[in-house]
């Protein structure tokens, strides 16, 4: 089973940072898995949530920011003084870091409450210009952008994120169309889900921190998990 570090090695960095891909990067694991955003003036930024209060010294709506007035803000420091001067990355920088390397990049883009009109396009303008179409794979929980993608960039492989049970998973995806399901942990528990793979459905669940939850996906048949303590799942399924 795969292991992708959520948000980068969020258990011991800040989440969506360079310090936090960095520490992934050099780790023998699938992937990772990062938030976008898109600013102002159009750049897109790499962040889990709408606004910049939680994870940063700031406050405000990143859309209201450009990626410059961005810059001035300290994205390490409300997790640990070790890491203040984090700045906040773009989407382009972090897909530079793992140039070098195998690593799978799961983008997650963050419509669900902005559509950030033409984030589709621009994502996978940075991905076609990094060489990175075959490594990356594109979610969302707004599946209307999952469709957009598909219409780009059919070649893409795509994910649907859910946060409830569904009860024909797999009817439901090749509707959007998307190849994977990206579930809840809870969610992964269900019977649907074992349905789902008996169907030869690909089948990712976020987040894993426990593991025994990680063992009882293993034996399941879940092809990977999201993890903020990828060092620890890499242990648990050794
Ligand atoms: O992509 C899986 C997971 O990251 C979705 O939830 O809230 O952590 O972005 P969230
Ligand atoms: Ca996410």
């Amino acid at each position: 089973m795969d292991i992708f570090a959520h948000r980068g090695v969020s258990a011991n960095y800040p989440e969506n940072t360079i310090v936090a891909f960095q520490a992934a990067s050099e780790l023998p694991i699938a992937g990772i898995e990062l938030d976008v955003h898109l600013t102002a003036d159009k750049e897109v930024v790499v962040i889990h949530d709408e606004t910049i209060d939680r994870t940063s010294n700031g406050s405000g709506y990143i859309k209201d920011f450009t990626l410059q007035q961005l810059r001035t803000f300290d994205f390490g420091s409300w997790y640990s003084l070790d890491y203040s001067g984090e700045v906040i990355p773009t989407l382009g920088e972090v897909l530079e870091l793992f140039a070098g390397t195998n690593h799978r990049i799961n983008i997650e883009l963050k419509t669900d409450v902005f559509a950030y009109e033409g984030i589709e396009a621009l994502v996978l303008k940075e991905v076609a210009a990094q060489q990175m179409t075959e490594r990356v794979i594109i979610s969302s929980f707004n599946h209307e952008s999952l469709q957009t993608v598909s219409q780009i960039a059919p070649y893409i492989e795509s994910a649907a994120l859910f946060a409830e049970v569904l009860v024909d998973f797999t009817t439901y995806i090749s509707l959007i169309p998307s190849k994977a399901m990206h579930v809840s942990l809870p969610t992964a528990y269900r019977k649907s889900i074992k349905l789902a793979l008996a169907e030869g459905a690909t089948v990712r669940v976020y987040t894993v921190n426990e593991q025994q939850d990680a063992r009882y996906l293993q034996q399941l048949g879940i092809q990977a998990i999201f993890t903020d303590d990828p060092e620890k799942m890499l242990v648990a399924l050794s």
